[in-house]
């Protein structure tokens, strides 16, 4: 029990917390993409999936705290490792910026989580608790708004970005393919640009289609 709790406190288990709970959101990304994609075989079927996740309560109410107690731990964490490496920093660095290996993805991680927990309370305050049979025609009379798809196409670049560095940042954690580094940043970055682009085509379907969840 004592190692444990010293396992969590340590900077290497915080760091694979950190990994396991980006994970669990990455998962729900990827369940939440695949519920959406509904949408594109018309709003008859999107509303067929918003009933079926509706007429299973317990197991949405199960996965949802459990959504919610991962994102918490991811927050927390990210506000540590923040001022931990903030603590690390030298004074005046002269070095190069995007010397040891960072990238955007990694120098904006604490900005984009940001604009993704502002995105979701947006999201949630757009969408929640919605029912089923009204859900096709308010996202899409939301999502037709251009300032509302323009809030959504700039929060999406946002979450592209901080998955792209997250999915990588995942298995350095977990001590995953430690020898392909390369390999494992460039599918990560393929992985996120695809699910941004794919979360975006809603929006911009909406936007642009007069038939699109009609
Ligand atoms: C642009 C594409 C998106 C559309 C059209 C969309 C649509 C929706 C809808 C209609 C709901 C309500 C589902 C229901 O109660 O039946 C929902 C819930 C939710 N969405 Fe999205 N969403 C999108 C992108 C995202 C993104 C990118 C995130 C995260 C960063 C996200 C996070 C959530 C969360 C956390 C919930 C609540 C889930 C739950 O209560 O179980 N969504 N979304």
């Amino acid at each position: 029990m004592v190692k444990q709790e010293a396992f969590i406190y340590s900077s290497i288990g915080r760091k694979a917390l950190m990994a396991i709970s980006g994970a669990f959101l990455g998962f729900f990304l990827f369940l939440h993409l695949l519920g959406n994609s509904a949408a594109f075989w018309g709003a008859g079927a999107f509303t067929t999936y918003a009933a079926g996740l509706h007429s299973l309560p317990v197991l949405v109410l199960l996965f949802e705290a459990v959504l919610l107690s991962f994102f918490i731990i991811h927050i927390i964490l990210a506000v540590i490792l923040y001022y931990e490496n903030l603590k690390a920093r030298p004074r005046r660095c002269l070095c190069r910026k995007n010397a040891g290996g960072r990238t955007w993805g990694s120098r904006t991680m604490p900005y984009t989580g940001i604009i993704i927990l502002l995105f979701i309370i947006f999201h949630l305050l757009m969408f929640g608790g919605v029912k089923p049979v009204e859900i096709a025609a308010l996202v899409r009379h939301d999502l037709s708004r251009p300032i509302t798809a323009l809030y959504y196409f700039i929060s999406l670049a946002a979450l592209t970005l901080h998955v792209s560095h997250g999915f990588w940042s995942l298995w350095q954690s977990l001590g995953i393919g430690l020898r392909h580094t390369d390999l494992l940043r460039k599918s990560s970055l393929t992985i996120s640009i695809i699910g941004g682009l794919l979360f975006s085509l809603i929006p911009l379907l909406c936007l642009l289609s007069p038939d699109f969840l009609r």
